[in-house]
């Protein structure tokens, strides 16, 4: 089960059997110090970028681990999350953008509606397949509607090619059809498709 925790940490408690799993916001200061997820540019960011995104807050970066790993050696995943929209120009017709629209009420219907990014998501290549993508993902959209501070939403992601399966197993749509055959898609999740509380 995922819970939030009452402080900017993210907190998930394991089974019984095994020791606590915590996800974490990384700090400025705080760095990575081994992550393979099996792609060079996502390893390169959590080992070398994120902080960098952190300190000119264009993302915040948060990692999955073991509650006594302290200097980060064995982190099981992370993700990067950032502000977004999606907006009338991600379409490429003002129909298709209405056809969307069509979900909000009359008076509430705007030339951007706002959104988070999950900017980057990768798991470990050692625990890939037990469900720790689908579980992040599920902690991100509860993150955004447990406590909604500021409105969001949709979440969403340009997605590898090779993940789109992943997203779509999990709830998320393409925006659009243009990026259909590029190496990454517009895909979104609709927060208000989420069972309430
Ligand atoms: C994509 C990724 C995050 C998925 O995480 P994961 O923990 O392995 O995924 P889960 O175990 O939660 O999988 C959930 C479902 O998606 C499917 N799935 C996962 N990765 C998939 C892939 N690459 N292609 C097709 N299906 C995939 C699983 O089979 C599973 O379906 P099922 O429940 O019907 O069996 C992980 O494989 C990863 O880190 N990949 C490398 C980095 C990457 O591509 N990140 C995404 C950047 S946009």
């Amino acid at each position: 089960m995922v819970k939030n925790s009452n402080s900017s940490d993210m907190q998930q408690q394991s089974d019984a059997s095994t020791s606590a799993m915590i996800v974490v916001k990384l700090e400025e200061q705080d760095s990575v110090k081994s992550f393979d997820c099996g792609d060079d540019d996502l390893n390169d960011f959590i080992l070398h970028e994120s902080p960098l995104y952190r300190k000119e807050k264009l993302a915040v970066t948060y990692v999955l681990k073991e509650a006594d790993d302290l200097a980060n050696e064995h982190i099981k995943a992370f993700f990067s999350l950032s502000n977004d929209r999606i907006s009338i120009s991600d379409f490429d017709s003002k129909t298709k953008y209405n056809r969307f629209s069509r979900r909000f009420n009359n008076h509430k219907r705007l030339k951007s509606y706002p959104a988070a990014k999950i900017g980057r998501l990768a798991v470990h290549v050692s625990a890939k397949g037990m469900n720790i993508g689908s579980t992040l993902l599920n902690f991100i959209k509860r993150y955004f509607t447990a406590d909604n501070k500021t409105g969001c939403r949709f979440i969403t992601v340009d997605a590898y090619a090779a993940a789109i399966p992943f997203y779509l197993r999990n709830g998320f749509v393409p925006l659009n059809e243009e990026d259909a055959d590029e190496p990454t898609r517009l895909l979104y999740f609709d927060l208000n498709d989420l069972d309430e509380d």
